[in-house]
């Protein structure tokens, strides 16, 4: 008998995602180049529908028609060698899931090469890390609707489930699954951003030490904010350092790195010409981060602010950062989720925004409580171009503002940087403001160019001699 799916690469993602097909019932086979890893995984889960090898031609072989094939390989060219080593043993109408963190116009590309050659390319943006992938990950698969179909059931059995509805669904054509997953991990760099900030203040603001940290997300997590990093970061504060006895996170270097695909995605809203600014100053944030030893010598010679007080009240001032922050994550969202639109109005992949923010409640990294309210808001109006314009979000921006406008004043009359609060803000006033300055850069374009401008009582294109002559 053959196996019903196979799973090509068996790191600690590809290993994860075998064993959860393997707990829904399904037999699994897995494949990778190294030959130790397959008999690992074989020997400590011996009991197993597993079959395992390191022969491509073995393992194709042993798959029911039309195979369906998962990789779970690193993103970028390991991929096209795999894909390359598996196609030329397939049959026309066999289906391969890349399941990577692949660049969506890479999707696009397999895709359509593939198709030419009768074989099904779907594109499934993964999220969850290993526990996700073990027990139940985030799907975002896109690519020929009727290979899709045929996976579907093993996509819907493997996946996060919240109130039994599957965190797996049908994206659209090509790459929008992986472009899907892109704006995922974008909005997952700006979530840990805000977060990031919001610790930065209390610590160095207030003086709130680690324990006091913990306790105030962990308040946090159980009201509007409750979500999966949330609950990560209040537990990151009780880790203690064994060799020097203080907080692990305070021993951490102050460095992030980072795999692209944040950047990509603020990379795409540039070519896309939306405003990305607060997932874009996320990653720059992480550039700035990674600039330590510069920082560290800038430290030393350009000074900050004369007043560093703070003079306001601690409770007070930790329940206004609350707010910000969760200010700051509704436009972010609002942000991630227009590009998304705009996205899909170029690519012609017809995205259902309610769809894929019912996706993202479970499994993956940015679940949260709140993507329900984004998911209602769509039920609401399905075309809603703005998650702002929503009742219930312009309900909490209008209440919260105040309170965002004082966090980031005192942030920036302290000298603290706070790049996504600020961006989140700016965001919500250029949005919200009828007019505003561009009129004068039309005027300095057409003074220095020629460019033209637009005028605001009457239709046309005009152009002024702007110098006297
Ligand atoms: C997920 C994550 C994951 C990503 C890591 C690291 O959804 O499970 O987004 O796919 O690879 O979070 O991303 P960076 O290295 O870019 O921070």
């Amino acid at each position: 008998t053959k196996q019903q799916i196979g799973v090509v690469g068996v790191g600690v993602m590809g290993k994860s995602l075998a064993l959860n097909f393997e707990s829904r019932g399904y037999s699994v086979a897995i494949y990778d180049v190294t030959e130790e890893k397959v008999n690992e995984i074989l020997t400590e889960h011996s009991d197993k529908q597993l079959t395992g090898t390191s022969s491509v031609e073995s393992f194709i072989d042993s798959l029911e028609a039309p195979r369906k094939i998962l990789m779970m390989v690193p993103a970028g060219e390991i991929t096209d060698k795999a894909i390359d080593s598996l196609v030329p043993h397939l049959n026309k109408g066999d289906i391969l899931i890349d399941g990577g963190n692949a660049f969506f116009e890479d999707t696009i590309r397999r895709n359509k090469a593939l198709e030419e050659q009768g074989i099904n390319f779907i594109g499934a943006g993964v999220s969850g890390g290993e526990e996700g992938a073990l027990y139940g990950p985030a799907i975002m698969p896109s690519g020929q609707k009727e290979a899709y179909d045929l996976i579907e059931p093993f996509l819907t059995a493997i996946a996060a489930k919240v109130n039994d509805d599957a965190c797996s669904t049908y994206i659209g054509p090509d790459g929008s699954g992986h472009y899907v997953k892109m704006v995922h991990n974008g909005i997952e760099y700006s979530d840990m951003q805000l977060i990031c900030e919001a610790y930065y203040l209390m610590k160095n603001v207030l003086g709130i030490e680690a324990q006091e940290l913990h306790e105030i997300f962990k308040e946090w997590n159980e009201g509007e904010l409750d979500s999966y990093l949330i609950e990560i970061t209040a537990d990151i504060f009780t880790k203690v350092d064994e060799e020097t006895g203080k907080p692990l996170v305070e021993v951490i270097l102050d460095t992030a790195g980072q795999k692209g695909t944040g950047k990509w995605t603020s990379i795409s809203a540039l070519e896309l010409g939306v405003p990305l600014s607060i997932i874009t100053e996320s990653v720059f944030a992480r550039f700035i981060s990674a600039m330590k030893e510069e920082r560290v010598k800038a430290s030393k010679i350009l000074r900050g602010p004369k007043n560093s007080e703070f003079t306001g009240n601690k409770e007070e001032f930790v329940e206004m950062i609350r707010k910000a922050l969760y200010l700051s994550k509704i436009c972010s969202y609002a942000q991630g989720f227009a590009q998304l639109q705009s996205a899909s109005k170029e690519y012609d992949w017809n995205l259902k925004p309610g769809e894929i923010a019912m996706i993202f409640r479970g499994g993956c990294i940015i679940r949260a409580g709140f993507l329900q309210e984004i998911k209602k808001a769509y039920d609401r109006d399905e075309k809603l171009t703005n998650l702002l314009l929503d009742p219930y979000f312009k309900e909490i921006v209008e209440n919260y503002q105040d309170e965002a406008r004082e966090v980031v004043a005192t942030a920036i009359k302290l000298g603290i940087p706070v790049p996504g609060l600020a961006s989140a803000l700016a965001y919500y006033d250029s949005y919200r403001s009828e007019s505003l300055p561009a009129n004068l850069l039309q005027a300095q374009r057409d003074y220095f160019g020629a460019h033209t401008y637009q005028r605001k009582d009457k239709e046309g294109t005009f152009h002024t001699e702007w110098i006297n002559k």
